[in-house]
């Protein structure tokens, strides 16, 4: 009975599955001592000074919050040297890319995303009844000549995730080149850059430049990976003028709330922050690298915080096994990578602990 009332594309929908929680996990096995390597948050946590804020504008939570978030978008456009107008906010830059969908896609519209991509942008499209064409990677990267052939006259997005989750890869500047030489000026080419941060190549696109240029692109970044603010939910996304006004059309209002607000305000200003996790992060992975070598475990190079390891094996047992030991990483049957787990780097202690457990398990 009351499957009929659900939208049909409703019925077949699969709900998103994100990295179990360390307070649930101990509740449900028992344990004491659990890590969480799971979704890529940054274990070195948020600006301190970012907290002291937090904890002054406790006092005014019994307001509505800036609806606009012009304080951050100020503060951002500064950074960024572009205008308030140029910016979104969003719930996470997760709400973002929902957002996206809402104001673009038709039911019959196509977007194109590269297989082994973030899964919400499959999700986004599947919501709105539109045609979702995955092309997949090549050497676990997203396959732009493969994504541009994809084009068909429906084409609306194509989404390109940059450091891409869950495979770590990116694609280069020179690729970019080429992937806009003779693309279609009406499809609108959304980059993800959750990752930003931490591609450091010198190769890696400032895709800023696309978007000064006037190219039809959305940049979305967030304050939940390097900044650590994953738990007060806020992203932003950066496109021209007249792109940005119809996303706002379709925004919730007060969709960030005023402490993610001041936080991410205060996050900017603390270069120290930035530094240390980078460090932390480039230290770490170089070891996990080494680890890796040594157990003879395939994994592939990652320009963000998290590593996709190649088990060779069934994915999903050993990922239990190592919950029950207390440490949690990312299964990745979700993506059709069955042999997969994602490890994010965490402390130097959490990435010690998971090596070991792998070990024994192996
Ligand atoms: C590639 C990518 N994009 C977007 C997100 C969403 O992040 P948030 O909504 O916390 O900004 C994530 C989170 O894991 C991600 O990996």
């Amino acid at each position: 009975m009351i499957e009929k009332l659900i939208r049909k594309n409703i019925l077949q929908f699969q709900p998103y599955i994100p990295g179990k929680p360390i307070a649930e996990v101990k509740r449900e096995l028992g344990l004491k001592r659990v890590i969480k390597l799971a979704s890529n948050e940054n274990p070195l946590g948020p600006s301190l000074k970012a907290l002291q804020a937090v904890k002054k504008a406790l006092n005014s939570v019994f307001l509505y919050p800036e609806g606009s978030g012009i304080l951050l978008k100020r503060k951002i456009a500064k950074k960024l040297a572009l205008r308030p107008s140029n910016i979104i906010l969003g719930n996470g830059s997760d709400e973002l890319i929902e957002i996206i969908g809402k104001t673009f896609l038709d039911p019959g519209d196509e977007i194109i995303v590269s297989a082994d991509g973030f899964i919400r942008y499959k999700m986004a499209g599947d919501l709105m009844c539109c045609g979702v064409i995955a092309v997949p990677s090549k050497d676990h990267k997203h396959d732009l000549a493969g994504m541009k052939a994809a084009i068909t006259p429906k084409t609306k997005v194509i989404f390109i995730i940059n450091p891409n989750n869950p495979t770590g890869t990116y694609v280069s500047e020179r690729e970019l080149v080429e992937f806009f030489q003779g693309l279609r000026e009406d499809i609108i080419v959304v980059f993800d850059e959750a990752y930003y941060e931490y591609a450091t190549q010198k190769d890696y696109p400032q895709t800023l430049d696309y978007l000064r240029k006037g190219k039809n692109v959305i940049i979305l970044r967030t304050f939940s990976k390097i900044y650590a603010l994953a738990g007060l939910r806020v992203g932003y996304g950066l496109a021209g003028e007249e792109l940005i006004s119809y996303l706002e059309r379709v925004r919730p209002p007060f969709n960030v709330n005023s402490l993610a607000q001041v936080a991410a305000e205060v996050s900017l200003d603390d270069k120290q922050q930035i530094k240390r996790s980078l460090a932390l992060v480039e230290k770490e992975k170089k070891k996990l690298y080494r680890e890796l070598d040594k157990l003879s475990i395939t994994y592939i190079p990652s320009a963000a915080n998290f590593v996709l390891i190649d088990l060779k094996r069934e994915a999903g047992e050993i990922s239990k096994k190592l919950l029950a030991s207390g440490v949690i990483v990312r299964p990745m049957g979700e993506y059709k990578l069955p042999t997969c787990i994602r490890v994010t780097i965490g402390l130097p202690a959490e990435n010690n602990r998971f090596v070991s457990a792998l070990r024994k398990l192996l």
